[in-house]
């Protein structure tokens, strides 16, 4: 077998029906059900430890994907008695980021919008909270902070005054929605204008010839003009971070909606292409693309790029000529079915998360992270399995980037 399925094989692939998906957000919804005593205002960690996550307290940049799980448990449930549950546990959760908001813990960073855009915003949509709106706005002037008007971009980690954190990452993409969410509902442009302009700065430089992508784009700290690419995640810098290239695919079909810039359409088909390209076998990708069949005996895979991947797909599919929006649709599908068949969990002894085999970072000779979650259930995964679902299900759903 070759290293990566070709484009004509993946079309050969089965796709999830409508029963199957009913059948795994029915699952998805007992699961979170069954955490929320243990989780109700506790906030389970980035990953799993041997697929079990341990409540902690809401102090990471993940938080907000719990209570993003808990409000499309919210708005998917059947039984109304749920309904109240899921509220009543989002509520509280709610509480607890507008108090993380106002003290600032831990909010040094760029990951506002994945902070609470799932956890906020969505409670604003769904149940007009005003305590939602009101932390969802600050956390969008805390993003405004980390702007640097020089190099027109957001910058990710550290402080503002070290000359070397003048950096961006294709993550922050999803990071973005939360300020034009901010200038719809303020009515103040300034944080769409920086949105956009980061938008653009990430456009100009993170996609490379091959259509793969660079995790990271470092700034000269003088002038903040492009110094180079680099990776923190990936297996090495020149290499091809799996949930890198997600967010990248997610990430310009969310910059499309919001900005209608035709060219975010061809990057979107190129970064698309280069994930199609780099799958094995059973659909799911690698942690990084660069590993394929074969490698499954050292390398783990990264489910949660997949169920990424799948909600780029159907949300970009909303803005595309039939055809093509029919096609990503029908590639959605068939990874879809792969997840529910071959990661999900279906039995709470197993595991409290909701989608196996996730890599949050794999520590190798050529990178600079640290080991951790590993092959483990990562709570994005769990998250966008549920956004993909939902969307799969629902494809009008209001979504809440
Ligand atoms: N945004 C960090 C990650 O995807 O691991």
């Amino acid at each position: 077998m070759e290293k990566w399925l070709t484009i004509q094989q993946i079309e050969q692939y089965p796709e999830i029906n409508e029963q199957q998906q009913k059948e795994a957000m029915a699952q998805c919804i007992a699961q979170v059900k069954h955490n929320l005593p243990a989780f109700e205002t506790h906030f389970p960690a980035a990953n799993s430890e041997n697929n079990f996550y341990t409540p902690g307290i809401n102090t990471d940049w993940t938080s907000g994907f719990w209570t993003g799980e808990v409000w499309l448990a919210y708005e998917n449930a059947l039984e109304e008695e749920d309904r109240r549950l899921f509220k009543e546990a989002g509520d509280k959760q709610v509480d607890s980021f507008l108090e993380r908001i106002r003290i600032k813990h831990y909010v040094d960073h760029h990951d506002l919008g994945f902070l609470y855009t799932p956890s906020c915003v969505s409670a604003y949509k769904l149940t007009g909270s005003e305590k939602a709106k009101e932390a969802a706005l600050m956390a969008a002037d805390q993003l405004m902070t980390r702007y640097r008007p020089k190099g027109k971009y957001i910058q990710a980690w550290g402080p503002m005054d070290t000359p070397e954190n003048h950096r961006l990452i294709i993550d922050c993409l999803l990071n973005i929605p939360l300020l034009y969410w901010a200038t719809d509902i303020s009515g103040d442009i300034r944080y769409k204008e920086v949105a956009e302009n980061h938008i653009h700065t990430t456009m100009k430089y993170i996609v490379r010839d091959d259509d793969s992508t660079w995790h990271t784009i470092m700034f000269n700290p003088e002038t903040d003009e492009f110094s180079h690419g680099a990776t923190c995640q990936g297996y090495k810098d020149s290499s091809a971070w799996a949930r890198g290239q997600t967010w990248g695919i997610y990430g310009t079909a969310i910059a499309y909606k919001n900005t209608g810039r035709e060219e975010y359409l061809d990057y979107f088909r190129r970064v698309s292409g280069y994930f199609l390209r780099h799958l094995p076998e059973d659909l799911c990708p690698f942690w990084d693309l660069g590993f394929g069949n074969g490698d499954e005996a050292e390398q783990p895979r990264d489910s949660s790029s997949a169920a990424i991947a799948c909600c780029g797909f159907l949300e970009m599919s909303k803005y595309l000529p039939e055809k093509e929006a029919a096609y990503y649709q029908s590639i959605a599908r068939k990874l879809a079915l792969s997840l529910i068949q071959n990661y999900q969990v279906t039995d709470v002894s197993v595991s409290n998360g909701q989608l196996l085999h996730g890599t949050y970072a794999k520590k190798t000779p050529y990178n600079t992270c640290a080991n951790s979650g590993v092959d483990e259930c990562v709570i994005w995964g769990d998250y966008f399995f549920m956004e993909m679902l939902t969307r799969l299900m629902r494809p009008d759903w209001n979504m809440y980037w």
